[in-house]
């Protein structure tokens, strides 16, 4: 067990968050205080390598200062309309972000989750109007092992206990197949009333689940010949984390709806989005569906921005490339304690190997007190996902970082 020293300052920050806050969270005893591009600092002037991303929302690096310059100068312009008026703001960020990936229509919303339960509203309004499915009978279909946030509809689509347990009741409607497995899928589509199938295309929480080459095209063939809609929930694996645009790109499959959140708004606030073709979003009429801060000039500056850096700054490519040194350099460690190392681009994991359950946590502990910052999810995993600006020489320290680390682990 490692047992670590927290300055005086670090306890009372953790002392605060214990007292007052609601403790549905259990963070690495670090506070940070300060981020720029691959780095964070701690309240002691500490530096670490971020290896989290803020769940993959810092993708173009802490306080990018394009973003930042985008967010100072229209935060002392105009920051909330609401969709009550125009402004000049949204139509620039809607014609921006549909043109970039190819759809008709945008429909701005805040959270990831919020794109989700758009994205599901949005198939079953479909549902009805377009494929006739009798009223209340649509259904979705969701992979096992997705996860898309805490509302109750994204926790009633949870096959994780510490997700749904204790919340119910839950969503009617909506059904599970196995992740990877297109047989299931298709015996699930016989049903007439399924409307859509909303996958992750790798999936993030379960642990950097990737599906066998061919999967994503098989649910692409699947849903056009049902008539069933593919919604592809890219919040974690788009906007170049894995080493491509969208995570659907590595088989060239073009989704019905597309939800996009997290690095949309390069880590500064909450910004989602669901793009899809009028054939599917023109069946939501004025006062049908909306949010006070969907669409805000704020978040419509920043997004273009978010957008335009990634391909500015070349980062699909550097994700990929980087990638591959990451996981080329971690094999080479060749260390007793790494079991798996998967992933595409910089959405990876590993998965450690030891007698202690607990052994992730306390190899995140040890990593943190080395410089790196990692977070452990599903017990023996851990998942590595830097910004996508990181260099080929801040990789090779941080993998040294993580050699050495793993060296001094028994
Ligand atoms: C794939 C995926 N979808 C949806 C969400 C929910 O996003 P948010 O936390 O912004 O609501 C997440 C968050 O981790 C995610 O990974």
């Amino acid at each position: 067990m490692l047992t670590q020293q927290l300055s005086n300052k670090s306890a009372y920050y953790l002392s605060l968050e214990e007292k007052y806050g609601a403790h549905n969270y259990h963070p690495l005893p670090v506070v940070l205080e300060k981020g720029e591009g691959v780095f964070v600092y701690d309240v002691d002037q500490k530096r670490y390598f971020d290896f989290l991303s803020g769940y993959s929302a810092v993708n173009q690096g802490h306080c990018h200062p394009k973003i930042i310059q985008s967010l100072i100068q229209q935060a002392q312009k105009l920051t909330l309309t609401s969709r009550a008026f125009y402004n000049n703001m949204l139509g620039e960020y809607e014609k921006y972000i549909t043109e970039y990936f190819e759809y008709d229509k945008v429909l701005p919303m805040n959270t990831g989750v919020e794109g989700g339960e758009t994205a599901i509203k949005l198939a079953r309004r479909w549902g009805y109007v377009q494929k006739g499915i009798p009223e209340n009978k649509a259904k979705i279909i969701f992979a096992e092992g997705n996860f898309w946030g805490r509302t109750l509809a994204a926790i009633s689509a949870s096959t994780d206990p510490s997700s749904y347990k204790g919340f119910g009741p839950y969503m009617p409607g909506f059904e599970l197949v196995p992740y990877n497995n297109l047989a299931a899928l298709e015996k699930a589509f016989q049903d007439k009333n399924v409307a859509a199938f909303m996958v992750e295309p790798i999936q993030g929480e379960a642990g950097v689940v990737v599906p066998d080459e061919g999967y994503l095209k098989g649910v692409r063939a699947l849903c056009s010949e049902y008539n069933v809609l593919f919604i592809a929930d890219e919040i974690q694996t788009g906007l170049a984390r894995t080493g491509k645009m969208l995570a659907c790109d590595h088989e060239n499959v073009r989704p019905d709806i597309l939800i996009l959140g997290k690095a949309l708004s390069g880590g500064t606030i909450p910004v989602s989005a669901v793009l899809c073709d009028d054939a599917i979003m023109l069946n939501i009429q004025p006062g049908e569906h909306g949010s006070t801060y969907g669409g805000n000039p704020l978040a419509c500056a920043v997004a273009i921005t978010a957008l335009q850096v990634i391909k500015e700054e070349g980062m699909v490519e550097n994700a990929e490339k980087m990638g591959i040194l990451f996981r080329d350099e971690l094999a080479k460690l060749n260390s007793p304690f790494i079991q798996t190392i998967r992933g595409k681009g910089l959405l990876n994991v590993i998965a450690i190997q030891h007698p202690n359950p607990d052994a992730a946590w306390e190899l995140c502990l040890a990593l943190k007190e080395n410089g790196l910052l990692a977070k452990p999810t599903h017990g023996d995993k851990i998942r590595f996902a830097p910004p996508l600006i990181i260099t080929a020489s801040q990789m090779t320290e941080a993998v040294k970082i993580i050699g050495n680390t793993l060296q001094s682990f028994h």
